[in-house]
């Protein structure tokens, strides 16, 4: 427990990015009213915008305070246009640069559909899936596997003539990520849906690849430690279509950086689309929590997009950082803002737009705020 209390650099970012991050701010503010704080926030500006304007991604100091902060709010980078000059995307520094930096090994995607969110489905609004039969969470290794910066062209004359990406699983990235991802099924409070049974689901493509043979053998050995949970294996194309016809069968499941990427994006239908996505990039003494939409420029500066899935990443901020410095105290208000935002979607009413609704995203931040003075502390 830390009595002076926690530091979290803020870094809104780009597009709605800033319009998600300030109702996140806002509903922070809700949970310490009549106490003080026990987090500070401080903002930094950086990203594709502000490297249009500055050359620069980011300053220094926003760096270092990456660095130091207890934890990390990221709003979401990327803007049309803003490139760097070897192709990357301006902004590519506060995501895949803090993830490899500070080493954000695991990132967690919890998938949950929450009584009251309507999900979308070729365009209509439809009940597929009930609540009860949504509550997963995806690991995605995230410092390696095709992200690895070993990259590049060959050019002769000025014409590209081969393209590589380097897939690279290593032991240690792999068995530490596996690892995380029994640890979560073994602490979480309930199994699947389904049966109730705990269960880690190893996704891969092992009929063909040599990493992913070898990510399963890691998954193996690791995953024999952990005799209470279950051991199951997917390759991710057969996966993608059990995930959406199954739901109920999922518990935690356990994948390397490109597919688990694919995959979420995937299961984020499920929990009501990308307004609700949130994820936590996690590593052995630093954390970066994010909505996992992105900067949606077409909607910038509308007031119109959906902030529920940076409440979700504050909500993961808090109980990470309470149960990493066993602070009841963070638990308790992680706790207490998802009863609040049950509430609220239990509740019904007018959603955001992606939920059929007309609520703005600052309207929606203020019913959330109220809802938090609500429920007790
Ligand atoms: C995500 C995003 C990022 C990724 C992009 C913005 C680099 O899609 O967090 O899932 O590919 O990891
Ligand atoms: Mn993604």
């Amino acid at each position: 427990m830390k009595e002076a209390g926690y530091e979290v650099a803020v870094f809104p970012g780009d597009g709605t990015g800033p319009e998600v991050v300030r109702e996140g701010l806002r509903v922070l503010a809700a949970l310490a009213e009549g106490g003080p704080a026990p987090w500070r926030t401080t903002e930094y500006p950086g990203g594709g915008q502000y490297y249009l304007l500055t050359g620069r991604e980011w300053e220094p100091e926003a760096e270092a305070a990456a660095h130091r902060a207890d934890a990390i709010l990221l709003g979401a980078v990327g803007w049309p246009g803003a490139t760097l000059p070897n192709g990357d995307i301006a902004g590519r520094a506060l995501v895949l640069g803090l993830r490899e930096r500070l080493d954000l090994f695991a990132n967690v995607r919890p998938c949950r559909l929450y009584r009251g969110v309507t999900h979308r489905i070729s365009g209509r609004y439809r009940e597929v899936w009930s609540p009860e039969q949504v509550d997963l969470v995806i690991v995605r290794e995230n410092t390696e596997g095709l992200y690895t910066p070993a990259r590049g062209r060959l050019k002769r004359g000025g014409e590209t003539e081969v393209v590589i990406d380097t897939r690279v699983i290593t032991r240690k990235g792999a068995e530490r990520v596996i690892r995380f991802a029994f640890e979560l099924a073994r602490q979480r409070p309930r199994g699947a849906p389904e049966d109730g049974v705990k269960r880690v689901t190893c996704i891969d493509k092992a009929n063909v690849l040599e990493g992913c043979r070898f990510f399963r053998e890691v998954f193996e050995e690791v995953g024999k430690e952990y005799p209470e949970v279950e051991r199951e294996y997917a390759h991710v194309d057969a996966f993608t279509q059990w995930l959406v016809r199954n739901p109920e069968h999922y518990n935690v499941a356990v994948s390397t950086n490109l597919m688990g990427d694919i995959v979420t994006d995937l299961a984020s239908v499920l929990q009501g689309g990308m307004g609700f996505a949130a994820g936590g990039n996690i590593g052995a003494s630093h954390a970066m929590f994010e909505p996992v939409h992105g900067s949606a420029p077409k909607y910038a500066g509308k007031n119109q997009v959906n902030p529920f899935a940076t409440f979700f990443a504050v909500e993961q901020m808090l109980r990470w950082l309470g149960s990493t410095h066993q602070d009841l105290r963070l638990v308790h208000q992680a706790d207490r803002l998802e009863r609040a935002l049950a509430e609220v979607l239990a509740h019904g009413g007018s959603g955001t737009y992606d939920q059929g609704g007309t609520a703005t995203t600052s309207e929606t931040g203020d019913r959330v705020a109220e809802a938090v003075r609500r429920v007790a502390r």
